[in-house]
């Protein structure tokens, strides 16, 4: 309603300044797309001078797979050509968040022509539990439902048409429990996954004491849905012998799959064979969801002894599969008047769902980034796992940390009100410096942060631009800008210690091409380009005699699950001994070699991951000492938005980044996740925003209904420069993992939109402190620009209450 009133004033206000009635107003938004060219840049590293032309680390070489995918050849999953008596796999989902299971009438499904059977838990031979660090995830619902989309069983058919119409017949009678939802309601039932995570370090009541100043709030951030291209995927082939069965399935963690259906189809792991080409997209979906359909396929077709498919639609996609966890922040925080940090007392809130999966771990992540750059000397941070009823969240992108930068970032933009100080002045005078130690004791080393920092002031051209945003905002009135500037850091390591290590298999033929399998799989972050450029490095050869064709349990054994930004650096460390150690002969004597008998057509390398091998993980939250992390990945961004105040639109105007990414390995392939990762940070921080019924029911079910970045959102300018002068000596060839850091940047877009609303409240009479959670959506910008229009109404700043923001 606000802004059907909104928009008819928008309207008067525009036929008042034709008739020249009143003065003319700024209604007319400025379109940046219309201003003329865009001028966006990419600042690229250049290699040494004295590295050798045939030498392609640090190029920018183009994805290897980038042609196939444009052009529509590259295979995934559901391409892979049907065999005449595969099955297709649809199932029967709860339609209850929390429920008894009374009875399943399967009757009037079975008669429909084309289906073959119905599986559900009694058919399960092995175990009928999976899960990632205990079995807590059912194959098929057995007694009851703890999530709206659950799967109950599973219909097979000719034709997936066939299967998904009978699956809709499947009748379920329920008995309904009470769900437990939001985070709200979670911490009223006491319901918790498990023991509050908790870390100390120095002494947080003390250094509340002897602080000027203390302030104290809440403030969450929404979850956020994968949206991966490919969905769910995978297509099953029981072999004729030995038990011996074969998965093609789309998830980036094969060993995890690997062993989970071997405990559900009580199969011993070498008659297994799990393998990927490619995924199309995974952003940490593809971890542990990939057994919500490859559990139940591969069940299937030990039943029937046929080849089954089973691919999720995006409706079945987005309403069964785990999402970003959703977090509440509740603060505490001592400053001094001069802007200092004394103490931080945080605790984090995070929507874990129906089965623990990857809470506790993203609930480290967030714990181990919670203060950002800072250095705070007394912090006590803590984090619940609350236990509802929606599907169990999971790991996306950046894990815990987009939600721990976007709470200290917000208290960092509240401590500059209360001081009176500039935002980027408080954040800078409370850098990290070389040498110090951060709250989990350990001690830091090449901390490029003011680097970061100073070259996006300068390519930003900050201040100058932060004066002309003021003048912006004084001569206008309904329409405002903004403009904030962050530095970030990510921590890149893996947690437990032995998930750092992978391997790799060389297989070289008499012609003198080289086919390269190692453990970590393509998601589209370009890691078989950058693994065959060290390869070609390792081997003295070009590119164009090496390849990847993918990657499979029964060639890359025992991996582990690769994540975190970290994959290239471990898996090409599966590849530099080859280099290091000389373990292979150069081309050149490869045919005569194997004329002489020399065994040169593979060499196998599996190894700990080489450069902090000294360094085992000793860290726990209980010692809060070691080394928990190898390196640090550095970046800062400058971002300023345009907010519409009678729409609530906004418009993204400039993004400057400066990212630190040691060497890079391959500049093109570094700059497009760094453009890639910010929007889709963007999406969070804007635009996604998960719904459902008080009932537990989902409102999202595809792009209609989930509002992700789209070109029209692309930053009008978007200037993304590469770090110069920092090798990294933590990681292959001095890179730096870049997979997820960049999505942290995107922090600074609402924080620019929450520095334009200011600007229009300020206008209003309002105070400059407000509570505005995220995602920073039309319809919250809009009810933030408090005016007449929303008083009016009576609009508070309460969504609709028939719908939980989970
Ligand atoms: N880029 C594309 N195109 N597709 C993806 O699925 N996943 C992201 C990131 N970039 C992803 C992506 C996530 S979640 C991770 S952890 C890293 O890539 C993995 O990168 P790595 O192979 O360097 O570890």
């Amino acid at each position: 309603m606000a802004l059907a009133y909104s928009l008819f004033y928008k309207f008067y206000l525009g036929v008042a300044a034709h008739l020249q009635t009143e003065p003319v107003m700024d209604i007319s938004a400025t379109n940046p797309l219309c201003e003329g060219p865009c001028g966006s840049s990419r600042v690229f590293q250049a290699v040494d001078p004295s590295q050798i032309e045939a030498d392609p680390v640090g190029r920018s070489v183009p994805h290897l797979s980038s042609q196939q995918i444009s052009t529509g050849q590259a295979m995934f999953i559901d391409d892979w050509p049907r065999a005449e008596d595969e099955l297709f796999l649809a199932f029967v989902r709860s339609k209850r968040a929390h429920a008894k299971i009374l009875s399943v009438d399967n009757s009037e499904a079975l008669t429909i022509p084309g289906v073959v059977e119905y599986i559900d838990h009694r058919d399960v031979q092995g175990s009928n539990l999976w899960g990632m660090y205990s079995p807590n995830h059912e194959v098929f619902a057995s007694e009851k439902v703890t999530s709206y989309g659950q799967v109950i069983g599973g219909v097979l058919a000719e034709s997936r048409d066939i299967a998904r119409r009978a699956a809709q017949k499947v009748k379920v009678e329920y008995e309904d429990l009470k769900p437990i939802l939001t985070i709200k309601q979670a911490i009223e039932a006491k319901s918790f996954h498990f023991d509050p995570l908790e870390l100390h370090y120095g002494d947080v009541e003390a250094g509340l004491q002897a602080s000027d100043h203390v302030t104290e709030g809440e403030l969450s951030i929404g979850g956020q849905e994968h949206f991966y291209l490919e969905t769910q995927s995978v297509l099953v082939t029981p072999k004729l012998e030995n038990d011996e069965i074969e998965l093609l399935a789309s998830s980036q963690d094969l060993t995890f799959l690997h062993g989970e259906i071997s405990k559900i189809i009580g199969v011993s792991k070498n008659r297994i064979v799990c393998r990927t080409k490619r995924n199309g997209g995974g952003f940490g979906g593809k971890q542990t969801c990939p057994l919500l359909v490859c559990g139940p396929a591969a069940v299937a077709a030990k039943k029937t002894g046929k080849k089954v498919r089973c691919v999720f639609n995006r409706e079945e996609d987005i309403t069964i599969t785990g999402k970003r966890h959703q977090m509440l922040a509740k603060y505490k925080v001592g400053f001094m008047s001069s802007g200092k940090i004394l103490a931080l007392k945080l605790d984090l809130y995070a929507n874990g769902g129906y089965s623990p999966d990857e809470t506790d771990s993203v609930l480290t992540c967030s714990i181990l980034n919670a203060v950002n750059v800072y250095k705070i000397p007394n912090v006590h941070l803590r984090g619940h796992g609350c236990f509802t009823n929606i599907p169990a969240r999971g790991g996306l992108r950046g894990y815990g940390a987009p939600q721990a930068i976007f709470i200290i970032e917000n208290i960092m933009t509240e401590l500059a009100i209360h001081t009176g100080l500039e935002q980027e002045q408080i954040r800078e005078m409370n850098f990290q410096q070389e040498g110090d130690v951060n709250h989990w004791n350990q001690t830091l080393e090449n901390v490029n942060i003011q680097k970061c920092w100073d070259t996006c002031v300068e390519q930003s051209q900050f201040q100058s631009r932060k004066m002309s945003v003021e003048d912006f905002n004084r001569k206008n009135r309904w329409k405002k800008r903004g403009t904030a500037m962050i530095p970030v850091s990510f921590a890149i390591g893996s947690f437990p210690r032995f998930l750092a290590q992978a391997g790799a298999l060389v297989s070289i033929y008499v012609d003198g091409s080289v086919l390269v399998s190692h453990g970590g799989v393509e998601l589209g972050q370009g890691l078989h380009t950058k693994m065959t450029q060290v390869a070609a490095r390792a081997l003295s050869m070009p590119i164009e005699k090496i390849l990847i064709s993918e990657t499979s349990t029964d060639i890359s054994t025992n991996t582990t699950a690769l994540a975190a930004g970290a994959t290239t650096v471990y898996c090409s460390e599966g590849l530099s001994p080859l280099f290091k150690d000389k373990l292979l002969p150069p081309m050149y004597v490869i045919v005569p070699s194997h004329r002489l008998r020399v065994p040169i057509w593979t060499v196998s390398v599996c190894l700990l991951q080489d450069f902090t091998r000294e360094e085992m993980m000793i860290m726990t939250f209980q010692k809060n000492s070691g080394k928990g992390m190898d390196y640090f990945s550095y970046g800062a961004i400058c971002a300023e938005v345009e907010i519409d105040n009678l729409t609530g639109e906004h418009q993204v105007l400039q993004v400057d980044i400066v990212m630190d990414v040691g060497r890079s390995l391959n500049p093109y392939i570094d700059i497009g996740q760094i453009e890639g990762g910010f929007v889709q940070g963007y999406g969070l921080m804007t635009m996604e925003q998960l719904k459902m019924t008080t009932e537990g029911q989902p409102l999202n079910f595809g792009p209609s209904t989930y509002r992700i970045p789209t070109v029209r959102n692309i930053p009008h300018k978007f200037n993304v420069t590469l770090l110069k002068d920092c090798p990294n000596e933590k990681a292959i060839y001095s890179s730096k993992g870049i997979g997820e850091p960049p999505l942290l940047l995107s922090v600074a877009v609402f924080l620019a939109i929450k520095s334009a609303i200011r600007a229009v409240r300020r206008d209003a009479g309002l105070g400059d402190h407000f509570r505005l959670d995220c995602p920073a959506t039309v319809e919250s910008i809009r009810l933030a620009c408090q005016d007449r229009f929303t008083k009016l109404l009576d609009v508070d700043d309460q969504p609709d209450p028939a719908f939980h923001v989970c």
